[in-house]
């Protein structure tokens, strides 16, 4: 097995994310931080061990801190390529021969396209696993939805996991109906016909407007912003959300707002023997699908970059079957959970049965 390392920043704030480097830093308001830290070049650093198998008794691999904001990422994206550079360095250094990137170091990279010149290990953005696990969700939602063909919007469809998913679900649920949203018409409009390809009976309207996902009976999130983009006022009556986005892209206060809506964490995978020595902010025996992506390619002794940009049906199908040679250490989709705790609401006993796998719905 390969060495690796998974890239990542701060999720919310440096005073949520610091506190689990040490408590008291958990009180010092985030204004503080980031007077303190302005217009300073922060160097990576290594956040955390990962073994992989339950037999290891050294580090498989690493995840290595960005200590940049999500909103800094998205703001300065040219001042973090060398951050982003150096972070692939450090990786190397620990003996890293497949790197990972995580949440938003994948879109301010072209999907890792800037960091593979002359890169000293193999970059992979993890979309294609994240794209095949968030089918898998969506497929199970289609399936048991009391609507024969319920309509599934794909906000900020056009991106590198959003395209893959919506051409997995044209290709093996062209009876749903498909809302494609984001902000760039073009792009919009050539999904479209990119999946009417797929099955002829696959129609998606495209819209630029959040608004448009009123319609939808569900509603999966792959938009790269900083922020909550999805508002209560955004939602019909019964909807479910399955929400990929790192950053989250929901607020918690949304299922407050409205209990009638059901918000599932998209985009995790179980993994029954991961250890980390430091927390990336989910439950035991859980990791996101990039990660996982990473640790599979690692796993298969990969060469060569693998998700680089939009990742193709091609490629979620040979990550797929990587998954169940590995499925004895789990990178399968992962059970309910919603804002990071196990989803107390009862979702259908439907939504949780079949197991979709690429071959058997062909
Ligand atoms: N859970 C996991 O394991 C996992 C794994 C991979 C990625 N992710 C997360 O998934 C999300 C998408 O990642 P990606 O690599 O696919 O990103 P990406 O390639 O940058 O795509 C983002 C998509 O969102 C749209 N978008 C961005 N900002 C928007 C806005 N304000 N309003 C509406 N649409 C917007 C973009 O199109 P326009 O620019 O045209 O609007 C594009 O369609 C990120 O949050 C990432 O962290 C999670």
């Amino acid at each position: 097995m390969k060495k690796f390392a998974f890239i990542v920043h701060l999720r919310a704030s440096y005073r949520k994310d610091m506190q689990f480097l040490a408590a008291p830093l958990g009180w010092i308001p985030d204004s503080f931080y980031r007077f303190a830290l302005r217009n300073r070049p922060l160097a990576p650093f290594i956040w955390s061990d990962v073994h992989v198998t339950s037999e290891a008794t050294q580090a498989q691999g690493c995840v290595i801190m960005l200590p940049y904001s999500g909103q800094q990422l998205l703001e300065q994206q040219k001042a973090m390529m060398p951050r982003l550079q150096e972070a692939v360095e450090l990786a190397s250094s620990t003996g890293a021969e497949i790197v990972g990137l995580g949440a938003l170091t994948s879109p301010i990279t072209l999907g890792g396209k800037l960091l593979t010149t002359d890169s000293p290990v193999s970059i992979t953005n993890g979309n294609a696993f994240t794209a095949y696990i968030t089918w898998k969700k969506v497929a199970q939602l289609i399936q048991a939805h009391p609507n024969r063909c319920p309509t599934v919007a794909l906000v900020g469809a056009t991106g590198s996991v959003g395209s893959l998913v919506a051409q997995l679900l044209a290709t093996h649920q062209p009876e749903a109906n498909y809302l494609l949203v984001a902000r760039n018409e073009r792009k919009l409009s050539a999904l479209a016909v990119a999946m009417q390809a797929l099955d002829a009976c696959v129609r998606p309207k495209i819209s630029l407007a959040m608004d448009a996902v009123r319609q939808a009976d569900i509603v999966v999130l792959l938009t790269s912003a900083a922020d909550a983009l999805l508002h209560g006022k955004h939602l019909k009556k019964g909807a479910i959300v399955l929400d990929d986005t790192q950053p989250r892209n929901t607020h918690p206060n949304l299922c407050k707002q409205r209990p009638d809506v059901t918000v599932i964490d998209g985009g995790l995978v179980a993994m029954h023997h991961l250890r980390l020595t430091r927390s990336v902010g989910l439950p035991p025996g859980l990791s996101y699908a990039c990660l996982a992506e990473t640790m599979l390619l690692a796993q298969a002794d990969h060469e060569g970059h693998f998700s680089i940009g939009n990742p193709t049906l091609a490629q979620a199908d040979y990550i797929s079957t990587l998954a169940i040679r590995f499925a004895h250490l789990g990178f399968e989709l992962s059970a309910d959970y919603s804002f990071g705790k196990p989803l107390a609401r009862s979702v259908p006993a439907r939504l949780t049965e079949p197991a979709f796998t690429l071959s058997s719905t062909r």
